[in-house]
């Protein structure tokens, strides 16, 4: 998915938290947002993702304006310590990811991302029963449930071990490759072998967007 932002900026109340950002991805382009809590990272992708309203013509998702857009459905989004959902309940593991699909993934398919992200066994599992890093990978497999055409993780491994943070990358890695836009807020990116394509600081509120070079080839 493309993505462009022209000088988008986003308060609370009276409060500034996004001033003049603009950048644009192509489909395929990992970006990497980096800053300190509070700089404003998961306000950012809550206004890429329509949850935050912003004016007309300040973001568009392949070349729609965002209060247009209707294709929600092709975006996979895993947000920061699932603040947005209500887990209190019993459900399973694979109850949550039928409840989260609309037909596009085949049974083989969630079978395969459970492995990779090795939480196939705990598919019948209650959610309860999970440790936070648990519940956090099948927050990801739930995000691929419908097969996005763009990806976005808000500090996604925050309380996963480190093997599995690595089974984490090199999945996101493989998505990428296959063409899935990705959107990735972290703070281990040093250790990480994310092969992202743009960094963005975002420092109080302005952000700085710089392309790098992949690192192709070190993971996969
Ligand atoms: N729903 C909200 N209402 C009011 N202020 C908010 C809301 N969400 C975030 N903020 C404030 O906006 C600033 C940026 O927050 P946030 O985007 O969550 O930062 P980050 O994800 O980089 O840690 C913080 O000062 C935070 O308190
Ligand atoms: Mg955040």
């Amino acid at each position: 998915m493309r993505i462009q932002l022209t000088n988008l900026s986003f308060g609370y109340d009276y409060r500034t938290v996004l001033k003049d950002i603009s950048f644009k991805l192509e489909s395929g382009d990992f970006l990497v947002i980096i800053g300190n809590n509070g700089s404003g990272k998961s306000t950012l992708i809550k206004c890429i993702l329509g949850i935050n309203k912003v004016p007309s013509k300040k973001i568009y998702l392949d070349d729609v304006n965002i209060n247009d857009y209707k294709s929600w459905i092709n975006i996979g989004y895993v947000p920061q310590k699932f603040d947005d959902f209500n887990y209190e309940f019993p459900i399973t593991v694979n109850e949550i990811l039928s409840a989260s699909r609309y037909g596009k993934v085949s049974e083989e398919e969630k079978l395969e991302w459970l492995d990779r992200l090795g939480i196939l066994e705990l598919q019948n599992e209650n959610i309860n029963n999970l440790s936070g890093g648990q519940l956090q990978r099948v927050f990801i497999v739930r995000s691929l449930m419908n097969k996005p055409k763009l990806l976005i993780l808000d500090e996604p491994t925050v309380g996963v071990d480190a093997t599995n943070v690595e089974r984490f990358y090199s999945t996101v890695n493989d998505l990428n490759r296959m063409g899935v836009t990705i959107i990735l807020i972290t703070h281990d990116i040093k250790s990480s072998k994310a092969n992202f394509t743009h960094v963005m600081h975002l420092h109080q509120g302005e952000a700085t967007v710089k392309k790098v070079a992949p690192k192709r080839g070190e993971s996969s």
